[in-house]
């Protein structure tokens, strides 16, 4: 959607593979560098990347993020895995962290930028047996809000998506294609079905938008309205 309206995408992941095919979907000017988050020195040499081939660096959209569905991993805090929780601030938290200072390194000398970074639904509302998950997301909204005030005076905003959506697994299966996890989980959304990329992208391209030139430091939850109150009769 950024680049149907006119911008010249980066698009970055630590899969080079389904990367490049992405990029190669877009057709030019869209390219792919790969990069792990979690890596500091990675994430700053792909806004270097940029930046050398590009001259400047507009927007950062900090997308990538991982949870763990494993039945180890679905557990009470007392037996959730100190692994699995380092895995997940390493990529979901410390990877958005390295993004936003890489690209405000940037935008503070260009005096201009805008910074989404995507949270999630579980950072709003605390979900059972994902602790890892729901510290990061929610620890994602609060460092969104802390730099907004930070880089406003630099003529740069700083926003969270919180999205729910439909997505596939590598192999291809989404979570929604099974009817009674499905049934369960759309029971808590108001508008009965999960959000579709493109309704996830429209509200990451209004916020890098000029419509948006006086939103700073905001979260717009595109959630179906899961999250705005109770959607269970008690
Ligand atoms: N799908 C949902 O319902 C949902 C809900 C709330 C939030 N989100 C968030 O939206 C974002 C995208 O999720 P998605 O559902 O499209 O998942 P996805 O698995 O389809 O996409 C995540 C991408 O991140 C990449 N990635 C993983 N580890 C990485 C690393 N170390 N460095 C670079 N790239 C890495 C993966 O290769 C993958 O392409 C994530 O931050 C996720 O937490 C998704």
């Amino acid at each position: 959607m950024l680049a149907a309206n006119g911008a010249t995408v980066v698009l970055s992941d630590v899969s080079a593979d389904k990367g490049a095919d992405a990029a190669r979907k877009l057709g030019a000017p869209a390219i792919f560098l790969p990069c792990d988050v979690a890596d500091p020195a990675q994430v700053f040499a792909l806004v270097d990347e940029v930046v050398n081939r590009f001259g400047r660096l507009d927007i950062m959209v900090n997308n990538a993020g991982i949870n763990s569905n494993r039945p180890e991993d679905r557990v009470t805090a007392d037996k959730y895995p100190i692994e699995t929780w380092r895995r997940i601030i390493d990529i979901d938290l410390n990877g958005t962290f390295f993004g936003c200072k890489a690209a405000a390194a940037q935008m503070v000398k260009q005096q201009s930028g805008a910074i989404v970074n995507i949270a999630s639904v579980a950072g709003v509302v605390a979900l059972r047996l994902q602790i890892g998950y729901v510290a990061a997301k929610a620890a994602i909204i609060k460092m969104s809000e802390a730099m907004a005030c930070e880089l406003g005076p630099q003529g740069i905003r700083v926003n969270v998506v919180s999205p729910v959506q439909r997505s596939r697994t590598a192999r291809g299966s989404c979570f929604y294609d099974n009817k009674e996890r499905a049934e369960h989980i759309l029971s808590f959304i108001p508008q009965r079905r999960p959000g579709e990329t493109n309704e996830i992208a429209g509200a990451v391209t209004f916020l890098v938008s000029d419509a948006a030139a006086y939103i700073n430091g905001h979260n717009i939850i595109v959630d179906g309205g899961w999250t705005c109150g109770f959607n269970r009769d008690f």
